[in-house]
Formats: structure tokens, C-alpha cells, sequence
């Protein structure tokens, strides 16, 4: 089949999207407004950009009238009426339901912490609380926000920040920072309402030495 995405309803275009991009790292991402309201929510298009400086990225769409979800609304720049600051907090199995929970559509000022009854910590740095059950947490400064459909359904906004501060449990890591896949025990999400853990792995080298090892013996516990 070949498709061209311009004849697709958003929708459709929405499916194949999280269909084929899989598996995805989800930030459960914490905020506050500027009235010091908290607020938390996943968000699976998700990931780091580079590590001089520490920087990530997370997407969150256009609602489908057009206009910003709260965590937008909370972490855009001061220059745009947010706080310019939020807090990415690790996805794990063991508040797998709540991650999803998490979603659920409040009005502006509810908190998802307290539908969820997940535990806020301060952060050092910043004034959006962190998870407290978060294995790790990253401290962020929104350096930009890229709108790609300002004011139109499901437009992609990109939140480009900067990590300030790293929360991390001790047991995760080794002397050299060298994080323990199987104790992290991550969740990613796939198409639909799926999800995929992060036990099952198999280690391959970069580049050629790869095309010299056995087919992966899969799945590695
Ligand atoms: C696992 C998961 C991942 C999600 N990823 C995204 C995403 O990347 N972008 C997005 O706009 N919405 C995503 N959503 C939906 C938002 O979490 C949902 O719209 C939420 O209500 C937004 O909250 P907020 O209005 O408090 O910011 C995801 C939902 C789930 C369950």
C-alpha cells in the first residue's frame, strides 16, 4: 500500500504515527501553573537531543479545538505566560496504571496527582514538584517551544529543554553512571492502548563487529 499522507484524516495519520513509531520512551512530565497549580501527564513523543548541554524534548499536541494541553499551557516561557520549567519523571512498571491514569483530561488547575494519588517531592532546582516514586527525575528549563499548527487540532508543539537537575536512585547506576536496564524496569508505549516492558533485551556492539556475532539469542532476561 503507499499512502500520501496529505489525503489521510488526521486521525489516520495519528494512528500510523504511533503504529509505526514503536517502542517509545514515555515522560511522565510534572508542572505547575503560575498560580502554583500542579500537574502531571505523559507524553511518549519523548526523547533526549543531546548531552552538551543536557537537553530533551516532548510533544504535546493541540487539544482538538485548537488549543494548548495544560502542560503546554505550564512550561512554555514566561515571555508566553507559562513557567518556562518542568520536570521529566522515568515511566516504570510499578505505577504502570497510574502513568495512564495520568491522561485523563482535567479541567485546567485539577491535579493529576491527586486523581492518581502519586506523591509529589520538591525539586531542587525548579518549582514543578517531581515524582517521588521516580527512579529518576530530570529538572528542566524550557529553552524553546517550535509550534508546527499554532491554534489548530492536533498541531505538534516541540518543548525543547534544558536538564538542570538529576534526581537518580543510587541502586540504579554502577560507579560509572552506567544505568541497570533490568532494576530501571521501564515501560514504552506502542500503537492503541499498548504498552511494552523493557525486561526481554539483547546486547549487540556498533557498526561492523555486529555483522560478526551469532543472530540474537533472544529474548536475554
Ligand atoms: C502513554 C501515553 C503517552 C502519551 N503521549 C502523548 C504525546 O506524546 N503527546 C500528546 O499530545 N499527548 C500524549 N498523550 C495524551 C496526554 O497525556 C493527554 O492528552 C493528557 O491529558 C494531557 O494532559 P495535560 O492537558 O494535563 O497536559 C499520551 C497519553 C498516554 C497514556
Amino acid at each position: 500500500m503507499e499512502i500520501d499522507p496529505d489525503r489521510l484524516a488526521a486521525r489516520e495519520r495519528y494512528r500510523l504515527l504511533i503504529g509505526c513509531i514503536v517502542p517509545r520512551p514515555i515522560a511522565l512530565v510534572s508542572t505547575i501553573s503560575p498560580e502554583g497549580r500542579t500537574n502531571l501527564a505523559p507524553f511518549s513523543f519523548f526523547n533526549g537531543v543531546g548531552s552538551d548541554p543536557l537537553t530533551v524534548l516532548f510533544c504535546p499536541a493541540n487539544k482538538p479545538d485548537g488549543s494548548e494541553k495544560d502542560t503546554l499551557r505550564n512550561a512554555k516561557p514566561v515571555s508566553e505566560g507559562g513557567t518556562g520549567q518542568f520536570v521529566v519523571n522515568a515511566s516504570v512498571e510499578s505505577y504502570a496504571r497510574e502513568i495512564a491514569a495520568s491522561a485523563e483530561e482535567l479541567s485546567y488547575g485539577e491535579s493529576e496527582f491527586e486523581l492518581t494519588g502519586l506523591a509529589t517531592a520538591p525539586s531542587l532546582r525548579i518549582r514543578p514538584p517531581r515524582l517521588a516514586r521516580a527512579p529518576w527525575a530530570f529538572e528542566c528549563e524550557t529553552l524553546q517551544v517550535l509550534r508546527t499548527n499554532p491554534g489548530h487540532a492536533l498541531g505538534g508543539n516541540i518543548v525543547l529543554g534544558r536538564v538542570v537537575h538529576i534526581h537518580i536512585d543510587d541502586a540504579l547506576v554502577d560507579s560509572r553512571l552506567v544505568v541497570d536496564p533490568a532494576k530501571l524496569a521501564a515501560v514504552g508505549r506502542l500503537g492503541g492502548i499498548s504498552y511494552a516492558l523493557t525486561r526481554q533485551r539483547y546486547d549487540m556492539p556498533p557498526g561492523r563487529d555486529a555483522l560478526t556475532r551469532p543472530p540474537p539469542d533472544w529474548p536475554t532476561p
